[in-house]
């Protein structure tokens, strides 16, 4: 174990090369980003009085976050991992940063059962090794009225298509590999979230998503009443999209014909209502820095435009056998038609835009 640093802590952690499941405790520096977003998340919203539940906490890096970096704000903080040497390291973690223990709850328990015995929570954060869905029933079972569920998955490979079987049977959605992979799967993980959740009358809206390097990662906030999980619900459907002519369109039938006549690919069902609250990442990329920033300034661009899915340039380039044209250039031309555009952090070659794909690839030919 080795002192280390993150956001305004110091903790005890194993260092090592390869980061595995296997690790005495489980560390991974890589989910910094990961973590800074949820604290940059839950300080801009703001709320105070929070009952915060942390699972799977590993280390505990998250919870001690949470306590030294949202001052005032968390009124108890539930903190659990089933490893047997959490409750003493944690314990540790906090005398290091010096943070009173009088409204934290240590707990080796397994994780769902931590959750069902504790109150209701304001915050429940879902951060396991895999596939969240072990822990989704617990977690929305004790998901209060306006509390918010953080949700990360580094299944990705069923999520994003390369294993369609698996995304079957853990996601009962059809993924799809192509460009867009990234945004359906994490639309697939919100539709599975909120249909655990609607069995317990939850009403499960995203505000902010954010697919990174190996992992999905959803926040939704829930709304408890019947109506409004009936409203959410009609919000599931389709992508269908043409391999031919990389058109698509949204739809609550799972086939369909493009105007090229080629049949279109399905994927789904998935969630296809807005990924972001758009003046929460407003409020998040305020107050964020470095890698956060950078990552929250494209997201803040794309988080307005309530479309399904984004047009990748360099394919559209390929299909048109044209040279790559500059995006900034691609993006003024759609704006100048009076377009709403910007870049997606789903991809580097993206941009997501109310535009048709005909209008960007006239768009596109002519700046070639
Ligand atoms: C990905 S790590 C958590 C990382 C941590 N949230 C962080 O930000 O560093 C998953 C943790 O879940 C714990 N775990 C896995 N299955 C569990 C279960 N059923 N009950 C309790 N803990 C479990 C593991 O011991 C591991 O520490
Ligand atoms: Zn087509």
């Amino acid at each position: 174990m080795k002192r280390i640093s993150e956001g305004f802590v110091s903790f005890f952690a194993p260092v090592q090369k390869v980061v595995s499941a296997g690790m005495a405790v489980f560390y991974n520096p890589v989910m910094s980003l990961n973590r800074d977003l949820s604290v940059i998340l839950l300080k801009s919203i703001g709320k105070r009085k929070l009952v915060v539940a942390d699972p799977l906490a590993g280390t505990g890096v998250r919870s001690l976050r949470f306590l030294k970096e949202l001052p005032g704000m968390i009124e108890e903080l539930r903190a659990n991992d089933g490893n047997p040497r959490f409750p003493a390291l944690f314990r540790k973690q906090l005398k290091l940063n010096k943070i009173p223990s009088k409204n934290v709850v240590v707990a080796r328990r397994e994780a769902s059962s931590f959750l069902l015995d504790g109150p209701g929570f304001d915050y429940v954060d879902v951060d396991p090794f895999g596939s969240p869905n072990p822990f989704l029933d617990a977690a929305c079972k004790k998901l209060s009225r306006d509390g918010i569920i953080a949700v990360t998955a580094t299944d990705t490979g069923a999520l994003a298509g390369s294993f369609p079987d698996a995304c079957h049977r853990k996601y009962w959605a059809e993924p799809l590999r192509n460009e867009l992979m990234h945004e359906v799967g994490i639309r697939i993980l919100i539709r599975k979230v909120q249909l655990i959740a609607s069995q317990y009358d939850r009403a499960l809206v995203p505000i902010f998503v954010h697919a990174t390097q190996h992992y999905d990662r959803v926040y939704l906030h829930c709304e408890k009443s019947r109506s409004y999980v009936k409203a959410l619900l009609d919000k599931h459907g389709y992508l269908l999209y043409c391999e031919r002519c990389m058109d698509r369109a949204v739809s609550n039938a799972n086939v369909g014909m493009c105007s090229c006549g080629e049949p279109f690919k399905a994927a789904g069902p998935m969630w296809l209502g807005p990924l972001w609250n758009h003046a929460l990442v407003k409020k998040m990329l305020v107050t964020s820095k470095g890698d956060a920033e950078k990552l929250l300034s494209v997201i803040h661009q794309e988080s307005h435009i309530p479309i399904v899915g984004f047009f990748d340039i360099h394919k559209i380039c390929s299909l048109l056998k044209v040279p790559v044209p500059k995006t900034a250039e691609v993006i003024a031309a759609l704006k100048r038609k009076g377009h709403d555009v910007g870049l997606t952090h789903f991809s580097p070659t993206g941009i997501r835009t109310d535009a048709p794909l005909e209008e960007v690839k006239s768009i596109i030919a002519r700046l070639k």
